[in-house]
């Protein structure tokens, strides 16, 4: 766990907007409205700082963030825009509307953030405070909505400093948010999906795209029987190809391993290839490197990957369910 911070309320002006700036740039936390709920951003192409998020959070598991940019253009270095997708884009943007799309190649978005998949939320906000920080910085910021895990959306500063004193740098109070309810998430992967309702009406999007939206399939659920699910958990899995074999104490022929710390296991020099999640045995180093260094071990070609054991504290809870999940038979 990290050391408390001293969290910083600044009244939303030009000084807190160069502050939240310069917080964001060295890998810290802000908090800031939107025009749905306050949202806790951080730097979504630095790993690390969205590793701390989780943490600041309090999530028990990774669940995949929405990238804030600026604008279209900006949205399109992130994702692939279908032609509904680009319509609601055009229609509801800037605005409570989140677009979950198809990465693209280049996407520099950190792969936590993401939680290993291949698509990713993307949404522009209409608030000026949050559209003055995304416009100074420059980069995709991710921001789930600013309280911990379990409590309900915060639309005031004084909901965040409740539940996130001590645990994040900066809150930039800009009053009250005006929509009040998250943004609607819209997946276009094919045909367009609503995962989540909020702030812009299901009739409204229809109109827009001139169709009703599908149903939603079963990618988006988890549950076997397609019973809805609470909306954190509307999302396929990243999953691994190569079997896992979790809690691994040495290494056998043939396989790769994904280790933890600075002792590795027994007869260590028999895998085919080796990465470390953190060589210091930090857990918030090692949530910043889990999904590509399993991506990069799946397309090493070995027929398992042992993976040491993590301890189950701070991410470490998280990482541990990413891994159970991740080394079910399927
Ligand atoms: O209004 C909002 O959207 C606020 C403000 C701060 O922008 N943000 C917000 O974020 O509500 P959060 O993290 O609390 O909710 C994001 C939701 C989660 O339910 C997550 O599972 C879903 O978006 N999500 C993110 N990426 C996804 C993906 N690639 N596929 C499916 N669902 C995704
Ligand atoms: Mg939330």
């Amino acid at each position: 766990m990290t050391a408390p911070l001293v969290t910083r309320v600044s009244k939303a002006d030009s000084a807190a907007i160069a502050e939240a700036v310069r917080v964001l740039e060295a890998g810290g936390l802000v908090a800031f409205p939107t025009e749905t709920v306050y949202g806790l951003g951080a730097d979504a192409t630095n790993g690390q700082a969205v590793a701390r998020l989780y943490e600041a959070k309090g999530r028990p598991a990774f669940n995949p963030l929405i990238a804030h940019v600026v604008g279209l253009e900006a949205a399109r270095l992130l994702a692939r825009f279908s032609a509904d997708a680009a319509r609601l884009a055009e229609t509801f943007w800037p605005g409570p509307l989140t677009l979950v799309l198809p990465r693209t190649v280049a996407c520099p978005v950190a792969d936590l953030a993401t939680a290993g998949l291949d698509s990713i939320a993307v949404r522009v906000p209409s608030h000026a405070v949050a559209r003055a920080i995304l416009e100074a910085f420059a980069k995709p910021v991710v921001a789930p909505s600013a309280n911990r895990s379990g409590h309900v959306s915060p639309t005031a500063a004084a909901h965040v400093l409740a539940d996130l004193g001590g645990r994040i740098e900066l809150i930039v109070d800009g009053g009250a948010t005006p929509v009040g309810v998250e943004s609607t998430i819209v997946a276009c992967l094919d045909e367009p999906v609503m995962l989540r309702p909020g702030g812009v009406a299901r009739e409204a999007i229809e109109r827009a795209l001139a169709k009703p939206l599908a149903q939603r399939s079963a990618e988006f659920t988890r549950a076997a029987d397609g019973a809805p699910l609470a909306p954190g958990m509307l999302v396929s899995h990243y999953a691994p190809r190569t079997p896992l074999r979790l809690d691994a104490v040495g290494v056998a022929d043939g396989e790769a391993l994904l280790a933890f710390g600075p002792i590795l296991p027994d007869r260590h020099a028999r895998a085919v290839r080796v990465l470390n999640l953190s060589q210091a045995g930090d857990l918030i180093e090692a949530a910043a490197n889990l999904f590509s260094h399993l991506r990069a071990l799946d397309g090493a070609g070995v027929k398992t990957i042992a993976v040491m054991p993590i301890p189950h504290h701070g991410l470490g809870e998280a990482i541990n369910d990413r891994l159970t999940r991740a080394a079910a038979p399927r």
